[in-house]
């Protein structure tokens, strides 16, 4: 059985340096909290609890220490809380979300109705549309442009994750509409390449394994695409999940993980992989 590594498969940028960030913070201080899990693995998650960082849902519960602020941000309000507590902050934001909320907080500043394309309810998106002073408002599809007022200035953020052809629609509806058009694309391309080679790959094996923890959007968004090219597609978190049957006939078999997955969850599953390639 041939198995085919994604080279794109686990940690993103973002999440090995707010992980390594947390780590290091762990064995400096004595109470350290996180707001809300780290990352979305469960077993990373496990790994940090043990070196003490605890995870807390509100600012309002931790008690006191230092506070790790996770790879896609937290709210100006959340911040501006954290420092009123004088707590210790270790500011684990990937650049690229810190990017989008700094050009969010520009555009309104500079009088622009900012249109922020993404899921309204998730934390990054929260956290972007919290720097935006003025006039903001959240977009997921190109439809929802239908109900922006006519004639202003119109600034455009994206949630780093978003697919770019939706960004592109939206893009196409704003200009339409609006008086004046600045447009920042934020969208981050570790999301791109990984869907990219998981699909090639899918493409082209008997059977597709995606990694990650069921929790984590970007890892079920994976699968799914994985599935589309590829109906025999399995997502697992870890290597105990496999199951002998599922390989019985199969000569290649695809591998990839989403950005949360750390590499010593990918390497299990590679080991056991290939001792079930070696016993059939
Ligand atoms: Fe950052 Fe892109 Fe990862 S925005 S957290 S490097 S997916």
């Amino acid at each position: 059985m041939e198995i085919i590594l994604a080279k794109s498969a686990g940690f993103c940028f973002g999440v090995k340096r707010a992980t390594q960030m947390a780590f290091d913070a762990s064995s400096q201080h004595e109470q350290i909290h996180s707001l809300g899990p780290l990352i979305h693995s469960p077993q990373v998650v496990e790994q940090l609890e043990q070196q003490g960082v605890r995870v807390c849902k509100q600012v309002a519960e931790i008690p006191g220490g230092a506070v790790v602020v996770r790879s896609h941000g937290i709210t100006a309000e959340e911040m501006q809380e954290i420092e009123d507590k004088h707590l210790q902050v270790i500011d684990a934001t990937c650049p690229f979300v810190k990017k989008a909320q700094d050009y969010a907080e520009k555009l309104s500043a500079d009088g622009y109705l900012v249109v922020l394309v993404g899921e309204a309810d998730h934390p990054e998106v929260q956290g972007i549309f919290s720097y935006a002073k003025g006039e903001a408002v959240v977009v997921t599809c190109a439809d929802d442009v239908k109900t922006l007022p006519e004639n202003r200035k119109i600034g455009i953020v994206a949630q780093t994750t978003q697919p770019f052809e939706n960004l592109k629609e939206i893009v196409d509806a704003c200009l339409i509409k609006a008086k004046e058009l600045r447009v920042y694309n934020t969208i981050c391309d570790a999301t791109t390449l990984r869907q990219r080679e998981a699909r090639q790959i899918a493409a082209e094996v008997d059977l597709m394994l995606v990694v990650g923890g069921f929790n984590s959007a970007n890892t079920s968004r994976l699968a799914r695409l994985c599935k589309e090219q590829q109906p025999c597609t399995h997502h697992i978190e870890t290597a105990a999940q496999l199951e002998q049957s599922w390989f019985v006939n199969k000569e290649k078999v695809g591998l990839t993980a989403g950005a949360s997955t750390p590499g010593w969850i990918i390497d299990e599953v590679v080991q056991r992989l290939k001792k079930i390639a070696a016993a059939g």
